[in-house]
């Protein structure tokens, strides 16, 4: 059942002509099975400049909300012929479609730290939009948590620009490989969803570099064919119409030779985004649905007014078919099946195959074991004779399975927030389901789902062996409000959880804790002696119950990382969603645990922070420059890794980089991480890879990368406050 666990270091491909990219390989060539760009470029060429002006604006237009079969399509073009392109959500799965797999969110991806599993998801996913005939799936997110609040992070990777970047690249890297046009969203600076679309995210160079843009970068150099441009303003202009973001940053210093295209209703102007460098118009509407555009005929008789050059509607054009060739969609593409707006005019189209096998192996890599007294996990079964379950959470969902819209039930067990960026479950295996099939006839097994009756629940747990407390909090996009949270409102768990965590404590000393959550929750129980585990699956998609069952019973032992910082209170994060239309990045730097570790708080749980049922040892440090030009790696450190318990597992050391402290950097900076699997007593030396770039800070001066020179240090540890071994080095 256990993933593939060991992972070369991936060497990046990187866009051919990145202005400032330092220390990466200079070439696109394309190990994904997709064209480079230079070749899609010239099959782009071919047609487009056969086109008219119009029919190029066809292309960069959407035909309307609620009008197409997907959620976004471009006008066809005929004679020379293009096809309408079909664009359809979400980062996780298809939307609006039946028969389809509803696998884990990219926050629980971004827990496995395990970068063959994040692209095999790629894969998987995509496999399912090509056979159902989707040109271009909407993710993925890589909206960094800049607040733990925020209503849609767990569509994308945590906390952490470096992690977001690894997984975003992954994804795309597997997406594309199928075929499909990766879109990675939100650019940038779409971190909350109160006030999404009047609110402007004030970010300035350096950060909006270091942190803010890095996935994107990533992204880039992975060859990613479309950009998503956000709902909000960046420094007070619209995301879709910002010449500093969209021309400046992702297509002259990133080198970004794919297409821009707007959030669904994020266009406000015609000349503005054209020339700011919005390639193309989603769904196509000024408000959604009222069958206007600020595309289509406003942009051709802005060309023809000279208000928009024809050269930049031939970039547009150019950059769509170009995203189209590279992943060669002309080679065959299969037709569009879904029917977003009228399901059940579908015709039934079965893609699934075995990725129940993948999502439920995916789901058991992102639990985060975050406590475990007496060895309590995994379960013994030849000592236990019964299990009290409880919260309503460990069972099914009361509205019904895909009873609410766009997942926003709010009750039952938690798979998935709710929003845009979610998919229909075609079952879901809730905890019940999955702790029932794995523990057998002998072994009984109570439950309540009942969260208010806490005398219920006590006389239950009473006299079990063990009892697990199921809770949740959720969370998600800003056009459903679920009991006045999209944002959530607090970080306490929902429907009673603490209350009921703590009842149970009262009466039973073998108490596990497992809570499905969007983001970070606030433990005020934690303390309690009776709690000898807490549990953390994220939220796995329609195998949840398996996955737990895997890690519970101990057939896979558990390797997942918090990808975001638990903290003791609220107030200790360095960010907070905020109803001001001025949206200051005023910690800068200091997303994420960076704000903990520069301002001394201890969190609870610390980014990175995860339990093994086994042990593992870390040894002989060492960390050498190499100088190698071209190849990305300036600087190797080197690590003998031991499994020192008497169970097979997993083991995820990371790599922390401390720059020279003239850098003006946070104290350490994640810049490498993998997933190794270790026997019981196996050894073994890994080494980690750091490019220029990854060893470099922003120049606001020069707007350019610049070396850091002096002395660094490089942490590695099992998370990013278990640091193990550090090593100094000189640049
Ligand atoms: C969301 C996007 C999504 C789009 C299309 C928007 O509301 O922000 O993430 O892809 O809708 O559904």
């Amino acid at each position: 059942m256990a993933l593939i666990t060991r992972y070369a270091l991936l060497l990046l491909t990187a866009a051919s002509c990145a202005l400032h990219t330092l220390g990466l390989p200079t070439t696109d060539a394309a190990s994904d099975n997709t064209l480079t760009w230079d070749d899609a470029y010239t099959k782009a060429r071919s047609i487009v400049h056969r086109m008219s002006l119009e029919q190029k604006v066809g292309l960069a237009t959407g035909m309307g909300w609620e009008k197409t079969l997907c959620v976004g399509n471009t006008y066809a073009s005929t004679n020379p012929n293009f096809p309408s392109l079909c664009l359809q959500d979400s980062p996780l799965g298809i939307r609006f479609a039946d028969n389809v797999t509803a696998g884990v969110s990219g926050i629980t991806a971004a827990a496995s730290f395990d970068k063959v599993a994040i692209r095999q998801r790629g894969e998987y996913m995509a496999s399912e939009f090509k056979a159902k005939g989707v040109h271009f799936q909407l993710g993925p997110s890589v909206d960094i948590m800049r607040a733990p609040q925020s209503g849609r992070a767990w569509e994308g990777f945590g906390e952490d620009p470096w992690l977001s970047g690894v997984a975003g690249r992954e994804t795309i890297t597997g997406i594309q490989s199928q075929g499909v046009i990766a879109t990675v969203k939100h650019y940038i600076g779409n971190s909350q969803e109160t006030h999404r679309t009047t609110s402007s995210s004030n970010i300035d160079k350096r950060t909006l570099h270091e942190v803010w843009t890095w996935p994107y970068a990533r992204a880039v150099e992975a060859g990613v064919g479309a950009i998503m441009c956000s709902y909000n303003l960046v420094d007070d202009t619209y995301a879709c119409e910002n010449d500093y973001i969209l021309n400046t940053v992702l297509k002259n210093e990133m080198g970004f030779r794919g297409l821009v295209m707007s959030d669904w209703g994020a266009t406000h102007s015609t000349v503005e985004s054209a020339n700011a460098g919005l390639d193309m118009t989603m769904p196509g509407d000024i408000l959604m649905g009222d069958g206007f555009t600020y595309f289509g005929a406003n942009l051709t008789k802005a060309v023809q007014d000279g208000q928009v050059s024809d050269d930049r509607v031939t970039d547009m054009a150019l950059r769509i078919t170009a995203a189209y060739y590279k992943m060669r969609q002309d080679e065959g593409y299969p037709d569009t099946t879904l029917n977003t707006f009228n399901r059940s005019e579908a015709p039934e189209v079965l893609v699934q195959g075995d990725h129940a096998t993948f999502v439920r192996e995916i789901g058991a890599a992102g639990v985060v074991l975050l406590r475990n007294q007496d060895n309590i996990l995994p379960l013994k079964t030849s000592d236990l004779k019964k299990i009290a379950l409880i919260g309503s959470h460990a069972g099914p969902i009361p509205q019904g399975l895909n009873g609410c819209p766009d997942q926003s039930c709010g009750r039952g067990h938690l798979a998935m927030g709710w929003g845009s960026g979610t998919a229909d479950f075609p079952y879901l295996i809730t905890p019940t389901d999955g702790i029932t099939a794995r523990a057998g006839g002998n072994l009984k097994l109570v439950h309540t789902y009942d969260d208010y009756d806490l005398d219920g629940a006590r006389e239950l747990a009473a006299d079990a062996d063990i009892a697990i407390v199921f809770a949740m909090a959720d969370a998600g996009e800003e056009y459903i409000v679920v009991n006045g949270n999209n944002d959530r409102q607090n970080l306490s768990l929902w429907n009673n959880g603490d209350n009921l965590i703590q009842a149970v404590s009262e009466v039973n000393d073998n108490v596990i804790v497992v809570i499905n959550a969007v983001g970070p929750v606030l433990m005020p129980w934690i303390d309690h002696e009776n709690i000898k585990a807490v549990v953390w699956p994220g939220l796995a998609g329609q195998e949840s119950g398996n996955s737990l069952a895997d890690v519970l019973f101990g057939d896979v032992n558990p390797s997942g990382r918090l990808p975001y910082t638990i903290a003791r209170n609220k107030d200790d994060y360095g960010a907070h969603i905020s109803s001001d239309a001025e949206l200051d990045y005023s910690e800068k730097l200091l997303v994420g645990y960076k704000w903990f570790d520069a301002k001394g708080i201890d969190p609870l749980f610390e980014f990175g922070y995860g339990l093994s049922y086994t042990n593992f040892e870390y040894s002989g440090l060492s960390a050498r420059v190499t100088r190698k030009q071209g190849a990305g790696a300036q600087v190797i450190a080197s690590i003998t890794l031991s499994n020192t318990g008497d169970r097979d597992g997993a083991e995820i050391p990371q790599a922390y980089i401390a720059f020279p402290k003239s850098a003006g950097e946070p104290p350490k900076l994640l810049r490498g991480f993998q997933k190794v699997f270790l026997q019981a007593g196996e050894q073994k030396a890994i080494d980690f890879e750091f490019t220029e770039k990854e060893l470099s800070v922003w120049d606001e001066e020069s707007e350019m990368w610049k070396h850091s020179e002096g002395e660094f240090t490089v942490h590695i540890g099992a998370s990013s406050r278990d640091i193990r071994a550090s090593a100094s080095f000189i640049i």
